[in-house]
């Protein structure tokens, strides 16, 4: 096979290392997580400094070459794997940490840093991250960047847009941009990090940024209730948030996924009878096991608690609720949908779902789970042909918007949802993003066909 020119001058950047074209080897840069989205790469570069990523940036800048840039993969749109040639940059090598800045309450963290590396860094030194979820081992910093991930601490500290205080950014033609900023006072002219956050790779590549860190929380006790209903779910939720006691997840499945979470993970039945609802409830602070216990104790909507207070429990708690997306992969390939609703229209949203899809692909898989307090459910589907899925995500997505709700909650547009952007975005909306995009990426080099059509598609 005769050489790539480009790969080989990419490789003198990089190191021969880091520079892989054997199809064996790029195999798992390739694939997304869920095995829906895959495409061939004209090869994997992997730079170990920003100066690396600035001059692959720009020799492909040169080159007309398409890049698609990829953190740790566990991404759920299609957004950072390839789908026709371009060449992907992987950030996994940027794993700078930088000491805490006790004063700030900041750290400085490379995109390639894994968000559990981040938190165990963050706790060495006496301080928390913000973020959680499942995969954490996987998923970095530049991805939670890219997709301004959200988790199953948003309701306590926000989304990653919350965290970030300053970035580092290498543009489509290999310019550093230093917004390190770490004021937490600063108006000067237009926010750069909070663009960047939630720009899918399409506006420039994040190469560092300044994380504000939170502090740990003293204590915690995580609590799943059966409950009834989603009604009642939410009036749980409320008497807890009117309690004012400090809740630091507030998450949701049903009787299928914890059924199919139970087979595939051979866990045991948490609760002694089956519920229609599940709610896992975390407070957090001093005297949080207090709380929850003063506001629940006896409280008649909720049928059978199980609490726990060491860690050792409560992470047996929080299987049931994280294990659910590998159990579903273990189903087949799921069409993920990551919709949020205003809370209170929750019971209508996932009564009406099963009624559009049932209408539609009556063979198809409903299994739904998520963040109750956002109103954020992954609705994940099984069996359905590609045909079906594009149908039934146009119809549950339009249910979506008909709720003044959100077609990308936290994982992103990507590729999977592009097309319904318009549900939720209007046209002068659409025309205010792409100039943005044309302004900083003017030859559509960057993860083109993610959240945006190609240009030349209009
Ligand atoms: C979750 O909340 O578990 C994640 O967003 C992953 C998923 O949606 O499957
Ligand atoms: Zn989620």
């Amino acid at each position: 096979v005769a050489a790539d020119p480009l790969a080989e001058a990419l490789a003198r950047i990089v190191g021969p290392a880091d520079c892989l074209t054997d199809p064996d080897l790029t195999a798992g840069y390739r694939t997304d997580w869920t095995g829906r989205f895959t495409g061939p790469a004209r090869c994997v570069v992997r730079p170990g400094t920003t100066d690396e990523v600035a001059a692959v940036m720009a020799l492909c800048a040169a080159a007309g070459q398409a890049v698609v840039p990829q953190g740790g993969n566990t991404g759920l749109v299609g957004g950072g794997v390839p789908r026709g040639g371009e060449v992907v940059l992987s950030l996994s090598r940027l794993v700078e940490l930088e000491a805490v800045d006790p004063v700030g309450g900041t750290v400085v963290a490379g995109a390639g840093v894994t968000l559990a590396a981040l938190q165990a860094h963050a706790l060495a030194a006496g301080w928390d991250v913000g973020i959680d979820f499942a995969s954490r081992d996987s998923a970095t910093v530049g991805g939670l960047v890219a997709t301004n991930a959200g988790g199953t601490r948003v309701l306590r500290h926000g989304d990653v847009r919350a965290q970030i205080r300053g970035v580092e950014a290498v543009t489509a033609a290999g310019v550093v941009v230093d917004r390190m900023t770490r004021l937490p006072k600063d108006s000067t002219g237009y926010d750069l990090p909070g663009l960047l956050v939630g720009s899918e790779g399409t506006l420039a590549v994040v190469t560092r940024v300044v994380w504000r860190l939170v502090p740990p929380a003293p204590e915690r006790v995580t609590a799943l209730f059966g409950l009834a209903s989603y009604d009642d779910a939410l009036t749980v939720l409320g008497e807890v948030r009117t309690a004012h006691a400090v809740l630091g997840a507030a998450e949701t499945f049903g009787r299928a996924e914890l059924e199919l979470v139970r087979r595939h993970a051979g866990l045991a039945p948490p609760l002694r009878a089956d519920h229609p609802r599940y709610v896992l409830l975390e407070c957090e602070g001093r005297g949080a096991v207090e709380a929850l216990a003063r506001v629940l104790d006896g409280y008649p909507l909720v049928a059978e608690t199980a609490v726990a207070v060491d860690a050792a429990g409560r992470a047996a708690l929080w299987a049931y609720r994280e294990r659910i997306t590998e159990c579903i992969n273990a189903e087949g390939v799921p069409v993920k949908l990551d919709v949020a609703v205003p809370p209170t229209s929750l019971g209508r949203f996932e009564e009406r779902v099963p009624e559009v899809v049932a209408g539609m692909a009556p063979n198809v898989r409903v299994l739904s789970f998520g963040h109750l307090a956002e109103g954020n459910l992954h609705v994940n589907l099984l069996d359905a042909t590609e045909a079906e899925a594009e149908a039934v995500e146009g119809a549950v997505l339009t249910l979506v918007a008909g709720f003044g709700g959100s077609i990308s909650a936290e994982h992103g547009v990507g590729i999977a949802k592009r097309r319904w952007l318009h549900l939720t975005r209007n046209p002068e909306d659409i025309a205010v993003m792409r100039a943005i995009k044309d302004a900083l990426d003017p030859h559509g080099l960057l993860n083109p066909g993610v959240l945006l059509a190609p240009a030349a598609d209009g």
